[in-house]
């Protein structure tokens, strides 16, 4: 399912976003939006996104951190307190919710009860007056979309979770808008239900191929489901990309321990000759890293759980440590263990298993801690 390199991913990049010859305008531009709801710091703070037509796009974060007011923004029920928001090229300053080209699906998403589904779903164009035979036809089409064909008479009380939040989904398609905008989609699903839908969001996206922008606090839902993401901390987007490389290639701190499981460690810059970084690390002593970029000063070093190796005897390795297993979790699929030095550095690091009976692991177990030097990212910020 993860889409970051695989064919269908492939596929749906160069088939729908742009052709390679730059001229495509993207269908929502951010530039320098700020938004100020009482003194002190904004909830969204000088923040600048472009994002292209028929892309899968989310807004990832931690609670609070401006997810909701930013989309919010964009529908046209928050208003910034500086900064331009364009919606297919034109500015929206002044443009009320029902007139822009995008649609929300809120974090609870509300659907009457007292409607049937059809109802739910047909309320929007009966208030914009919307003739009943193509009223009736497009409600259809929207239910097809979401798989509740057939289930037009229900009340939202005689539908599963998951059938009442495609509900709400249809009642935002509809409307036929070039951008859906989601707060948190599948927050209200149980664990199970989540993951289902997770696929049948974006499969759903790629058959109608509109905008999505969908807001999340779970790094594993945008990981999995986005083409690209925005990480935000205090109102600040940190950074933009597509999964793959805001996993491997974080640009900060905040994002490499946001994302995923990280061994972050600070560190001082001894030397920085050609393509090699030499450190001083507190617990670890001087370490030899590959390194493209000059950097100096103190920096965060950083290495993913699975790409640490644990070794029974010292490895041929550049650099390795002696630890002891403090604690681990069995997952069946892989285990996670966590691992500290006599100096009393802690070590997360992720194995495998691969085979069915694997070396014995418990607590006091004694390992040596390695990884290629080349996977260590070297943190500026
Ligand atoms: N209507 C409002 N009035 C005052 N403060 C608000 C309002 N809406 C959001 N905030 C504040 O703005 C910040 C960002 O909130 P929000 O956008 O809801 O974050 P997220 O969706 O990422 O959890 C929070 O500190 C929140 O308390
Ligand atoms: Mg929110």
């Amino acid at each position: 399912m993860n889409r970051a390199g695989d064919v269908d991913g492939a596929r749906r990049r160069s088939g729908r976003i742009g052709d390679g010859d730059g001229s495509e305008r993207p269908i929502i531009e951010i530039r320098g939006v700020t938004k100020r709801f009482a003194a002190g710091d904004p909830a969204v703070d000088s923040v600048d996104l472009e994002i292209p037509e028929g892309e899968l796009f989310a807004l990832l974060g931690p609670s609070g951190c401006g997810k909701t007011t930013l989309l919010r923004m964009l529908a046209g029920f928050e208003t910034p307190t500086s900064g331009e928001i364009r919606l297919d090229g034109s500015d929206v300053a002044g443009v009320p919710p029902n007139r822009r080209p995008v649609n929300m699906v809120f974090q609870s998403y509300a659907v009457f009860p007292h409607m049937s589904v059809f109802d739910n779903v047909a309320y929007g164009l009966k208030v914009t007056g919307v003739p009943t035979p193509e009223r009736r036809a497009r409600v259809l089409e929207a239910l097809g979309l979401v798989r509740l064909d057939g289930l037009e008479a229900r009340r939202p009380d005689q539908l599963s979770g998951g059938q009442r939040q495609r509900v709400a989904l249809a009642r935002a398609l509809v409307k036929r808008p070039r951008v859906l905008l989601l707060d948190e989609p599948l927050s209200a699903l149980d664990a199970k239900l989540r993951e289902a839908m997770r696929i049948e969001l974006v499969n759903l996206q790629d058959t109608i191929g509109i905008t999505f922008i969908f807001v999340t606090h779970d790094q594993d839902e945008a990981l999995s489901m986005a083409d690209r993401i925005a990480v935000m901390e205090h109102g600040r987007v940190r950074q933009v990309a597509d999964p793959a490389t805001l996993y491997e290639y974080p640009s900060c701190r905040f994002v490499a321990d946001f994302i995923g499981k990280m061994n972050l460690f600070e560190a001082t810059v001894r030397a920085c000759r050609a393509g090699e970084l030499e450190l001083d690390v507190p617990g670890l002593g001087a370490l030899r890293i590959p390194h493209g970029e000059p950097a100096h000063g103190n920096i965060g070093i950083a290495v993913r759980p699975e790409k640490i190796r644990l070794n029974e005897s010292r490895p041929d390795a550049p650099f390795a440590f002696e630890a002891t297993v403090e604690d681990f979790a069995y997952y069946g699929s892989e285990t996670h263990l966590y691992l500290v030095t006599a100096e009393g550095m802690r070590f997360a690091a992720t194995i495998r298993n691969t085979a069915r009976s694997p070396a014995r692991i418990e607590r006091g177990t004694r390992r040596f801690v390695s990884w290629t030097p080349s996977d260590t990212l070297v943190l500026a910020e």
